[in-house]
């Protein structure tokens, strides 16, 4: 079996800042549910005191999500919302400590649903209007498919000019790594 390293990819290096920040009892989103890896993440990590809320336009997504989380520790602390990330705000009325977004498409599914620079840039931005002090929103950010440089191009354009009084902004990427490595962004709101 391959030996795993904590850098090997965004996932793995997203979670080492994710493990700091959220603690048992927290509110957290995942915005891009997917197959479901980081809703699991997440309903594990802020454990049975704590939700998650959980959003994905298609609805192979809540099947695929569904099926892990009844095998999963915690089934009742998350919503499974078929729905896009950008209207987050009819369905989530508390701040929430962390919003996680891995963009793109779902892999081995089909490529046209993707996520778009618009309605990505919408979702984060309300998402940091429930963040909650020293709260976190984590976007994983893939630019090698088709739309993926304009998305990326956006959301560095949108993250950038957030002001400095209220936000801490980093950057972390594969500098090594060729053909159109993905990077984080993570946007802390300032106490
Ligand atoms: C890279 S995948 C997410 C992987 C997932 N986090 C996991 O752990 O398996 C991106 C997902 O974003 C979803 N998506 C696209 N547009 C969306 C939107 N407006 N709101 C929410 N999800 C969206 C896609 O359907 C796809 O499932």
């Amino acid at each position: 079996m391959r030996k795993l390293n904590r850098f090997d990819n965004v996932n793995s290096v997203s979670r080492i800042y994710l493990n700091d920040i959220i603690k048992k009892g927290d509110v957290c989103v995942d915005a891009t549910m997917g197959k479901g890896y980081d809703t699991i993440y997440l309903s594990e990590a802020v454990g049975e005191e704590g939700f998650v809320y959980a959003f994905d336009v298609q609805k192979e997504a809540i099947v695929k999500t569904s099926e892990k989380l009844e095998e999963s520790m915690f089934p009742q602390n998350t919503k499974l919302i078929l729905d896009g990330h950008e209207n987050i705000d009819k369905y989530v009325k508390e701040n929430i400590k962390c919003a996680v977004f891995n963009l793109g498409y779902l892999p081995g599914c089909e490529h046209k649903i993707i996520t778009k620079p618009e309605t990505t840039i919408q979702a984060i931005e309300k998402s940091l209007d429930l963040l909650c002090e020293g709260g976190v929103v984590c976007i994983s950010v893939y630019t090698g498919h088709e739309g993926g440089k304009e998305e990326g191009n956006a959301i560095i354009e949108y993250t950038q000019n957030l002001e400095q009084k209220k936000y801490n902004v980093i950057m972390t990427t594969f500098i090594n790594q060729k053909n159109n490595p993905p990077h984080i962004v993570l946007i802390e709101k300032k106490k």
